[in-house]
């Protein structure tokens, strides 16, 4: 199942000038990883079409990818359900990724995996190990620090219809690309969070424990309310122009401590947090979640040629929102750290009209972007040809088509 695809850059004519500075991938390898055993793509820094039929694996490789980043991956789902299951049952294998990343630094080793201790039985004892250069590290949040990575997929079209939580890891995985502590600081908050909660819930805690605790959320809070403002005015500039045929919008971040923080001191919103957090306590041991802190943060979008909030737009341009607000993010990181982010970009291409979609792929040249598109079908990728690094998945196998 080796897929040894030699995709030389050179060899294709697509390192374009300056192609040495942006962050790109150069090489995957994905093993027992959903419907793959093992692959290995060679790849440019120019963008990455996969085309292939339905179920391929298209999006795996995506997704695979996506967890080269902190967080719960693309699709969000469970790790140990990323092993690669055949039709016998279980492979027995756990699944790992694996990838070069080229950074303007010089190239960095970047893997991940599930590892099982080897006398414990299937499904225990399984976690994600993260190595960097070969060097195992603490947990995902270091990754940020190498990898900036965004990514738009058709589960998405819903974000502005569904409940805050999706638009807020959205909006934290835009801080990411800023700031590689901001998921350190958020998995922390959540980690308190849920101690406090367990504690509260369980009754009998210890009263100078949980005022430690609800310190540390108040605190975390107002530090995470302050990336998520900073990150937001930052993108404003950009995202108010708008980019050929995709809307200038604009976006504004609310919550507990996001709110207090447009007419008080940090330290008045988190000694307010603290105190909302203490008179809380009765009824969030009810509840079972806290009633206040930077769980409950929301981002609000505006298509501002309309003026209409985001879930009051079309499916369309809601779409088109969303790709405003991604190439905003690339081309503010392509200006301020030097280098765009690399983006998924799962099936975009197929839901835009033509003059969409040539301006999507002008855009993406221009920033020197290394995107990953899918699609089903390589006619759609037609404004690509030559500019783009082609690989034809089938069935758990991805091979080169540049020809
Ligand atoms: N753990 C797993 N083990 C084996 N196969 C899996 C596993 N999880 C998912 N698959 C299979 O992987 C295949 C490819 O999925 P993927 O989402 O990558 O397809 P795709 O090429 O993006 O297709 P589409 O064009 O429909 O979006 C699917 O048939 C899916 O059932
Ligand atoms: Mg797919």
């Amino acid at each position: 199942m080796v897929q040894p695809a030699h995709n030389d850059a050179a060899e294709q004519g697509l390192s374009a000038p300056g192609a040495q500075d942006r962050l790109s991938l150069s090489r995957l390898m994905v093993s027992h990883y959903r419907n793959y055993g093992m692959a290995q793509l060679d790849v440019p820094a120019s963008p990455v079409v996969l085309y292939g039929h339905n179920g391929a694996g298209k999006t795996n490789i995506l997704e695979a990818i996506s967890y080269l980043s902190p967080g719960r991956g693309l699709r969000g789902a469970r790790l140990a359900d990323l092993n690669r299951r055949t039709a016998e049952g279980p492979a027995g294998t756990t699944w790992s990724v694996a990838a070069t990343l080229e950074t303007a630094l010089g190239p960095v080793r970047l893997g991940t995996g599930l590892e099982r201790k080897a006398d414990q039985p299937e499904g225990d004892a399984e976690r994600r190990v993260v190595r960097i250069d070969g060097e195992t590290v603490r947990g995902p949040a270091a990754l940020a620090e190498y990898l900036r990575l965004t990514w738009l997929t058709p589960q998405m079209n819903g974000l502005f219809m569904e409940g805050a939580s999706s638009r807020r890891r959205f909006l934290d995985r835009l801080v990411l690309g800023f700031d590689p502590d901001h998921g350190r600081r958020v998995s922390q908050y959540e980690r308190v969070m849920r101690e406090r909660t367990r504690l509260l819930r369980d009754g009998g805690a210890d009263d100078a424990w949980l005022s430690a605790l609800e310190a540390q959320m108040a605190e975390s809070s107002v530090a995470i309310a302050a990336a998520r403002r900073d990150v937001v005015a930052r993108l404003r500039g950009a995202l108010a122009a708008s980019v050929g045929p995709f809307p200038s919008a604009a976006m504004t971040v609310t919550g507990d401590a996001e709110d207090g923080l447009d007419s008080q001191s940090a330290l008045d919103v988190e000694n307010w947090l603290r105190e909302q957090l203490a008179q809380s306590r009765l009824r969030d041991g009810e509840r079972g979640r806290a009633s206040f802190g930077a769980h409950r943060t929301d981002l609000e979008v505006v298509h501002l040629v309309h003026q209409m909030t985001a879930a009051d737009c079309s499916t369309g341009e809601q779409k088109a929102l969303l790709v405003s607000i991604v190439l905003a993010e690339a081309r503010l990181q392509a200006m301020q750290q030097g280098s765009a982010p690399i983006m998924l970009l799962d099936e975009i291409v197929a839901h835009l009209d033509g003059v969409r979609r040539a301006a999507l792929v002008d855009e993406l040249l221009g920033l020197g972007v290394q995107a990953w598109l899918t699609g089903t079908d390589r006619p759609l990728f037609e404004a690509l040809e030559g500019r783009a690094c082609f690989m034809h998945v089938e069935n758990g196998k991805v091979s080169p088509a540049n020809d």
